[in-house]
């Protein structure tokens, strides 16, 4: 089956809308509640893919997972953790990346792991050369085999190390983490990702019984301890789905005002947003996003990690520059193959060039190997409506608000992609009073 979204364009988005927790965030939690031996509560649970998948494994393992969708509240019961079976593992391979941070935790419970064929969108060649070079200097066993990943605990089970993160990577930093907490001793991760999704992974942590501190250097210094209990957290929200309905209310010439966006975590993305001609109200329940007339700007811009542009910010914001007078300029610095969706832009009317030369200020990895990584975005273009497929969750995000701020109707196929990381986004688009018509069609 394959489900199309039929989109009227040409209407500017309009309204309120609430995001709940962070997609990067939640399903990480939930694997740190494996650490425990009591029971946690988390709060703020979005109604995604993600979740649905990572409670699935959890499951698999043993731990008992009671989901309140409508309050947003997990139960998460730790203490009967036992091996999944292989085959139950497999059937869902390929759905996340989230598997691989299970090692640590299962590793201290059970003394061995499985890591399957992993999923995640497809951006670049997401490696996880430093995921396993970290959990062998913890001492573990990693076996590839055909059939995935083997792991397993050394008699005097793990212990503290020094790891020095070649790029600041959120999930090698969430993987030493997660073995650092019950290793004996020590461990220093130097080179680690300080995202905000990171720092409220260190807040459980905390809440668990970890000793964790961080140095304004990167530098995270943590004291392992025998045991852990369970946490009660509420999440941190979505900065990355609160940018994409900014980006979209730009696009659109409209106004949303999103419950639950919280301006520290995106103060970057806010700069850039002004500066590119948008505005922005902050009050007590969130951020209010318009268009206030006039001209769009182009910038030049480059994603980073953070306090950086977010990476997963750039694809939303590209559309509102094709509406922005002038020549914009986006150098992405994190993933080496992130300008796919711009095709479906470029047949819309867009005009948009993308180069293998790092198009801003630092050069990064990704200079002169051939990696299409840089994009420059003449505008104002208008777009027209096309039958679009949608390539990865943020693209996808950026091919339906394209197909909002086109003229005329857009079928937009594979759009249940979205609702990996978005939650409720079709009843968020009638509430936004978005032209939209949802239908599943047996695959042509
Ligand atoms: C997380 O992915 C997020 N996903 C991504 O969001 C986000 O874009 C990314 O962090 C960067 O902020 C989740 O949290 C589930 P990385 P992750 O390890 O942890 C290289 C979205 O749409 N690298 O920080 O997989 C890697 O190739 C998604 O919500 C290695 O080389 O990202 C990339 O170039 C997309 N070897 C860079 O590091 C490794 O072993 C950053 O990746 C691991 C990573």
């Amino acid at each position: 089956m394959t489900s199309v979204l039929r989109v009227e364009g040409g209407h500017p988005l309009i309204g309120t809308i609430t995001v709940r927790g962070a997609k990067n965030f939640v399903p990480k939690a939930m694997v740190a509640a494996l650490l425990g031996d009591t029971p946690s509560e988390l709060r703020n649970v979005p109604l995604i893919r993600d979740v649905d998948v990572v409670s699935d494994l959890l499951g698999l393992h043993g731990v008992h997972v009671d989901f309140d969708q409508s309050r947003g509240v997990m139960c998460l019961e730790p203490t009967n953790v036992e091996l999944a079976r292989r085959s139950d593992i497999d059937a869902l391979g390929g759905a996340s990346r989230i598997p691989i941070l299970f090692c640590g935790p299962l590793l201290h419970r059970l003394g061995e792991a499985f890591i399957p064929e992993l999923g995640g969108c497809n951006i670049g060649g997401r490696p996880i050369d430093f995921h396993l070079e970290i959990l062998r200097k913890f001492g573990a066993n990693v076996e590839k085999r055909p059939d995935g990943i083997h792991i397993s605990r050394p008699a005097e089970g793990l212990r503290g190390t020094v790891v020095d993160l070649p790029f600041p990577s959120v999930g090698a930093t969430e993987q030493t983490l997660l073995t650092a907490v019950r290793a004996e001793g020590n461990t220093t991760l130097r080179g680690a990702a300080v995202e905000p999704e990171i720092m409220d992974l260190i807040n459980v942590l905390q809440k668990m019984g970890a000793i964790i501190a961080v140095d304004t250097d990167r530098t995270i210094r943590v004291e392992g301890v025998d045991h852990l209990q369970g946490y009660r957290h509420t999440s941190l929200p979505d900065r990355i789905e609160a940018a994409s309905w900014a980006s979209a209310a730009l696009a659109t010439g409209g106004d949303i005002h999103v419950l639950g966006a919280h301006q520290p975590d995106m103060t970057t993305f806010l700069n850039t947003f002004r500066k590119v001609g948008g505005a922005f109200d902050i009050d007590s329940e969130g951020i209010r996003f318009y268009h206030p007339g006039g001209e769009l700007k182009s910038i030049a811009l480059e994603t980073a990690v953070h306090p950086g542009f977010m990476t997963d910010w750039q694809q939303p914001l590209v559309v509102a520059l094709t509406q922005a007078s002038g020549l914009s300029i986006v150098h992405e610095t994190v993933y080496e193959n992130r300008f796919g969706f711009t095709k479906a832009l470029r047949k819309m009317g867009a005009k948009i060039q993308v180069y293998k030369e790092c198009l801003g200020s630092t050069p990064c990895r990704f200079g002169q190997r051939n990696f299409l990584h840089s994009a420059v975005i003449s505008g104002p273009t208008p777009l027209h409506a096309a039958d679009i497929t949608v390539p990865d969750l943020r693209g996808g995000f950026s091919h339906l608000i394209a197909a909002l701020a086109a003229e005329g109707t857009s079928n937009v196929a594979g759009i249940d992609v979205i609702s990996r990381g978005y939650e409720h986004f079709l009843t968020k688009l009638r509430q936004l009073d978005a032209r939209v018509e949802y239908s599943e069609s047996v695959r042509a």
